[in-house]
Formats: C-alpha cells, structure tokens, sequence
C-alpha cells in the first residue's frame, strides 16, 4: 500500500513512511495534547511539500482564532488559504449562531447531514487531498440519530472521498478507553494517541501509533515537543527513565 508522508519531523520515521494513502486515521488524546497542531501541520506540508490541497474542518475554534494563534508556531496559514492550497472550513461559527465573514462556512444546524454534504461538495469542486476533522465529537454530541451511526456514517464518507483524513477525538485523561465513545478506532484505518505525563513537576509529551491496517509501524512510545514549527519526534524511543539521557 502506498503510504504518504505526513511531513512531521520525526513522525514519519515511526510510521516507517507515513500514514497509507486514501485511509483515514484517527488522532486520540486529552485536552491540550498537540491535537489541532498536529492536524494543521499535516496539512501545511502536505501543501508545502507535496502539493496537495489541505481542507481544515473547523468545529473546534472559529478559523480566525487558528490563524492567530497559530502565527505564535510559526504557521502561515492565511499565505497558503491565498494560493489556494488551504481550506478553512469554518464549522465553528454556525454552530453557535456567529455570522461568519469566512470564505467558506459550513451550514451546520442541527443534523449531520449538512455538514457531511459540505465536506463532500469542496472536496470534490476544489479537488482536495488531505482533510482534517476537529473534532469528532462535536459533530456527535449533537446528534439525534445515535453517535454511533454518526461515527460510522463521517468515517464512510471520508473513506470514499478520494483523499487523506485525520479524525481528531477527544480521550478522558487517565481512561483506560482511548477514544470518547470507544467505538471511533474500528471505524478507522489507524490510530494515533497523543499523551502527556509529569516527569517531576514538568508535563512531557509522548506519542503511540496504535494501529495502521495495511502497514507496519514503530510500536513504542516517542516523545515529541511543540515548539516553533510545530510538532517535532524525537529518536529516542525510551521515554521512561535512562541514566544520563533525557527523559521524557
Ligand atoms: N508557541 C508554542 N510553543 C510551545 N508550545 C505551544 C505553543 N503553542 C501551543 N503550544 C502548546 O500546544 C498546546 C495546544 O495544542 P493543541 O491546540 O494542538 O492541543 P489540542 O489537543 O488540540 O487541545 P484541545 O483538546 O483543547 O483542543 C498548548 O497547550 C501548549 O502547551
Ligand atoms: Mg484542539
């Protein structure tokens, strides 16, 4: 199977390539693990390095929050939104009763069946090749059909479109389960779980790739940082404690 590099330092050397072309991967963790940062960078050097259109799925945070806050990390996403190489789909704003002045809006009452009609229409009008939902569970929390059929009827539609999806979710910090609604990994290809932990009074970060169908991968935890450009891996797969190494 043809893998895609996600452009992450680091990242795709745990993936031994990057994450299967077409497949849609799930992104798991707490609040504050790096969920959004991870999801815009895949999508900015995809764009950058690749030359492949990125949709941003907004449910989170209206996008002019992302541009802001992002500058810090020294993402630019309003110069790629202007060569058309990023799509922000504002998903936030309708959902609270904002206007939007955003190129694109999502029109998101109260099904799912809007939004899922909007991902579908862009995708195909603007011929995207990555897409990132953030996050899962603010399409479910609102459904009236059952989360599981929403769960299952998202992650279909972005297995037929033509292109690379990151499905950002939420875990309960300490949960045994990894995801929100412990049914959103079946329905995906991979699973990718971000934590922290305190290592004295400091707060470290690590990363597990739990499963990738179709496709090996490193099975250890690696620790990561974020820091100006985003997220980077770091080789050293022991994050538990070795004299005279850094820990993390
Ligand atoms: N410029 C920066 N330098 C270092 N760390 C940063 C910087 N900007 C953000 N961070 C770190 O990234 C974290 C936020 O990352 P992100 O928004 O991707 O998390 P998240 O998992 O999406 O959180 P949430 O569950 O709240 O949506 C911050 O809590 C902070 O620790
Ligand atoms: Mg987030």
């Amino acid at each position: 199977m043809e893998k895609i590099p996600t452009g992450i330092e680091g990242l795709d050397r745990v993936l031994y390539g990057g994450i299967p072309s077409g497949s849609v991967v799930l992104i798991s963790g707490s609040s504050g693990t790096g969920k959004t940062i991870l999801g815009t960078q895949f999508l900015i050097r995809g764009a950058e390095e690749q030359r492949e259109r990125g949709m941003f799925v907004s449910l989170d945070e209206r996008p002019s929050n992302l541009r802001e806050d992002f500058k810090d990390i020294g993402f630019e996403i309003e110069s790629l939104e202007k060569k058309d190489d990023l799509i922000m789909l504002d998903a936030a704003s309708p959902k609270v009763g904002l206007v939007s002045d955003e190129e694109y809006v999502a029109r998101f009452g109260l099904e799912v069946d809007s939004l899922l009609n909007d991902i579908s229409r862009i995708h195909n009008e603007k011929d995207v090749d990555r897409i990132v939902i953030d996050s899962l569970p603010l399409i479910a929390f609102r459904t009236e059909e059952g989360v599981g059929t929403t769960i299952y009827r998202l992650m279909s539609l972005l297995n037929e479109l033509d292109s690379t999806a990151l499905v950002i979710t939420e875990r309960e910090e300490g949960s045994a389960k990894i995801s929100r609604y412990g049914v959103e990994q079946y329905a995906a290809r991979g699973v990718i779980l971000l934590n922290t932990r305190m290592v004295g009074n400091e707060m470290r970060r690590n990363l597990l790739i739990k499963k990738i169908r179709g496709g090996d991968h490193d099975r250890r935890r690696y620790p990561f940082e974020i820091s100006k450009g985003g997220i980077e891996v770091y080789p050293y797969p022991d994050v538990y404690s070795k004299r005279g190494q850094k820990t993390f």
